[in-house]
């Protein structure tokens, strides 16, 4: 089954509407990101869907780090999920590929399952394809450097290719670039590892696309943003994937 991973953002005001949107979201295929301060009432209400955290710092357990949240407090919470190098992460909170680094690196070997997201800005889009492959085989090795052969265990990843260009703007990429961009990641991975993980693709993601996106054969699922906190969207987005 495909796989719906829903990504709230800074989204809803209030825990009330975070449970309405949760209960709308339930389903086995179905990942949730909710704000950080809902994990434990969205855990509560979820009795399908896995439950994710849309960031977490990269020194385990407990210390002096001002904001913080570790991977033990995130898995006490429910969490099984992490996304790391999402594009408002690198651009909006300054995460360089060095910090993504660390962050992955801690919350695959924290024993948590990582969705790592990459994707290309429009100046590179237009340069054409090579360039988006080269662009993001660079953001897959700066992170993948760190995990060795043995080490490596693709049920515990997910990639997410999500354009940056396509992310909150209401155009999507094309489905079969899309599907083209998810065999290169796939490769790349077979070369290195011998196997690959799940590719999803994000970027304006909603009820009227996301058939598009799901029919492609390498492509394992969605990521979606805005659509996923709007009860109506993300429980047809969940039924087209089923
Ligand atoms: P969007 O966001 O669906 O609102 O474009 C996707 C994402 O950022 O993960």
């Amino acid at each position: 089954m495909k796989i719906i991973a829903a990504n709230w953002k800074m989204h809803p005001l209030s825990e009330k509407e975070a449970i309405k949107i949760a209960r709308a979201s339930d389903a086995t295929n179905a990942i949730i990101f909710p704000p950080e301060l809902f994990l434990k009432s969205i855990k509560k209400v979820l009795k399908k869907s896995s439950l994710g955290a849309q960031d977490v710092f990269w020194e385990n357990g407990v210390g002096a780090y001002t904001g913080g949240t570790s991977i033990s407090m995130l898995v006490s919470a429910g969490a099984k999920y992490v996304l790391i190098g999402h594009s408002e992460r690198r651009a909006i909170f300054k995460e360089s590929n060095d910090i993504v680094m660390n962050k992955f690196v801690a919350s695959y070997r924290g024993g948590m399952k990582v969705i790592f997201c990459i994707g290309e800005p429009w100046n590179i889009r237009r340069e054409g394809l090579s360039a988006i492959n080269a662009f993001m085989l660079g953001q897959l090795s700066s992170v993948f450097k760190k995990i060795s052969r043995s080490e490596f265990d693709p049920s515990k990843i997910i990639v997410a290719y999500e354009p940056i260009w396509a992310i909150g703007k209401g155009k999507t990429a094309f489905p079969e670039d899309a599907e083209f961009a998810a065999q290169v990641v796939k490769k790349w991975f077979v070369k290195r590892y011998g196997s690959s993980p799940r590719v999803l693709y994000g970027g304006s993601v909603d009820s009227k696309n996301s058939r598009y996106f799901l029919e492609q054969p390498s492509i394992d699922g969605v990521l979606v943003g805005g659509a996923s906190v709007i009860a109506d969207e993300i429980k047809q987005i969940i039924k087209l994937s089923r």
